[in-house]
């Protein structure tokens, strides 16, 4: 399973990045006004960091927009993934673009039906929503499955991105479905690295050698 960071935060790019955990990051309007800097500037930088593919989202709403939007986009760096949200128009210009070898990952998607057109668009990836879906007491992990499922009876390319993720049990279980990514905010993969038995553990490793060897 790849993980991706769901960031525009530079720092936490950069951090988890040396540790070896990043393989790509994707963005959103929402996560790029939250880090208060300039947009393009900020997208820029994350390209610096990030050799695997980084996800930008267009804000335009009809295809004649969002495909101006993603060539622009393109021109920035060759790992650079138009993020689309998932509606007829975007659908319209992730058809045009795949064409054109514009790899898109359509967002916004809460159900089977919406995955199943985004790949037949040629969307390069479909970015479910399970944090989202639980939030209204449906259940997000059900979505992946059935586009799991879909996605293999059909050979379809389009990768999954599992995302509005809000804990490590929401990564463990997209990872037990066989999704191919998980899209992780930076808190959440901290989190992963703990449990409570392992510094015990260390603790009684130390205490335990430093009673029988020191001096
Ligand atoms: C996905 O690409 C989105 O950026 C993100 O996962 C949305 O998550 P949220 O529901 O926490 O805003």
């Amino acid at each position: 399973m790849k993980f991706f960071l769901d960031t525009a935060n530079l720092d936490k790019i950069t951090y988890f990045t040396s540790l070896g955990l990043v393989n790509g990051v994707t963005t959103n309007p929402s996560l790029v006004a939250k880090e208060g800097k300039e947009f393009l500037p900020t997208i820029k930088e994350i390209l610096k960091i990030v050799d695997g593919p980084v996800s930008v989202e267009v804000i335009g709403s009809n295809s004649i927009e969002m495909i101006k939007e993603a060539k622009e986009f393109s021109k920035l760096a060759k790992n650079v993934v138009v993020k689309i949200p998932f509606t007829k128009e975007g659908v319209k210009a992730t058809q045009i673009l795949s064409k054109e070898n514009v790899k898109v990952n359509m967002t916004l998607v809460f159900s089977a039906s919406q995955a199943l057109i985004a790949a037949k668009s040629g969307a390069s990836y479909v970015s479910p929503f399970v944090g989202r879906l639980d939030d209204i007491s449906q259940e997000g992990m059900e979505l992946v499955e059935q586009i799991k499922t879909i996605f293999d009876n059909y050979n379809f390319k389009t990768e999954i991105i599992v995302a509005s993720i809000r804990s490590p049990k929401h990564v463990v279980e997209a990872a037990m479905l066989g999704a191919d990514i998980a899209t992780i905010p930076p808190d959440v993969l901290e989190l992963m690295f703990n449990h409570p038995l392992t510094d015990v553990g260390i603790k009684k490793f130390m205490k335990d050698w430093g009673n029988a060897f020191s001096t």
